[in-house]
């Protein structure tokens, strides 16, 4: 098993993995408008030359309420991404495929110099990871889920000091129901 950054000849296998994962082509769809984008980032499982496990990063933005004494707290530079999508073909699921995808993409991550992750999705399985609830540090999603679903990582210890706020993904994900 090794994980690898995407190669252009990827592309087809990725969709596949995707929509076996998912059962449908959204999450697909939203990996194909998104590539190419700035600081996104696709790396793959692969098995016997065989891609069996995807994962995606895409920048995120955080945007402060209009309580100026929130203004400029948080660093200009900041840098965090949004983890979405991760999909593992249906027949390799629970052998850790996954954890390895989003332990080398968060590692990867932290060497690109991004300074917190956030995802949406099971509370169940991303806390083995490090992540909180997002709210704990005053990070709120623009999509109406429930408050454990929507977590953050910081990739370095108090990046998001002073930085409550309501997170948006790129307005691609608003195609994806
Ligand atoms: C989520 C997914 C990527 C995990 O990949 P994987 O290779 O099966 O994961 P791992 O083998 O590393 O981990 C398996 C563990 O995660 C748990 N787990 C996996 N998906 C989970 C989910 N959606 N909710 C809760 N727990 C989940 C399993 O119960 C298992 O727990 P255990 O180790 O306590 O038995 C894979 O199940 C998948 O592609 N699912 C469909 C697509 C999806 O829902 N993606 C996530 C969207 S946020």
């Amino acid at each position: 098993m090794k994980v690898r950054a995407e190669k252009p000849e990827d592309l087809e296998a990725i969709r596949r993995v995707n929509v076996a994962a998912f059962e449908r082509e959204g999450e697909a769809d939203l990996v194909d408008r998104l590539r190419g984008a700035a600081s996104t980032f696709s790396f793959v499982a692969v098995e016997s030359e065989q891609i069996v496990g995807h994962i995606f990063f895409s920048p995120v933005s955080i945007v402060q309420s209009g309580r100026s004494a929130n203004v400029g707290e948080c660093a200009g530079d900041l840098r965090v991404l949004g983890l979405a999508p991760v999909a593992v073909s249906p027949e390799y699921q629970r052998q850790g495929i996954g954890s390895l995808l989003i332990q080398f993409g968060l590692k990867e991550c932290t060497r690109l110099g991004f300074k917190a992750v956030v995802v949406l999705g099971s509370p169940a399985y991303y806390p083995r990871f490090g992540f909180i609830p997002a709210k704990e540090k005053g990070l709120r999603c623009e999509y109406p889920v429930p408050d454990e679903a929507f977590m953050v990582l910081e990739l370095e210890s108090g990046a998001l000091e002073g930085c409550a706020g309501l997170v948006k993904y790129r307005s691609e994900f608003n195609q994806l129901e």
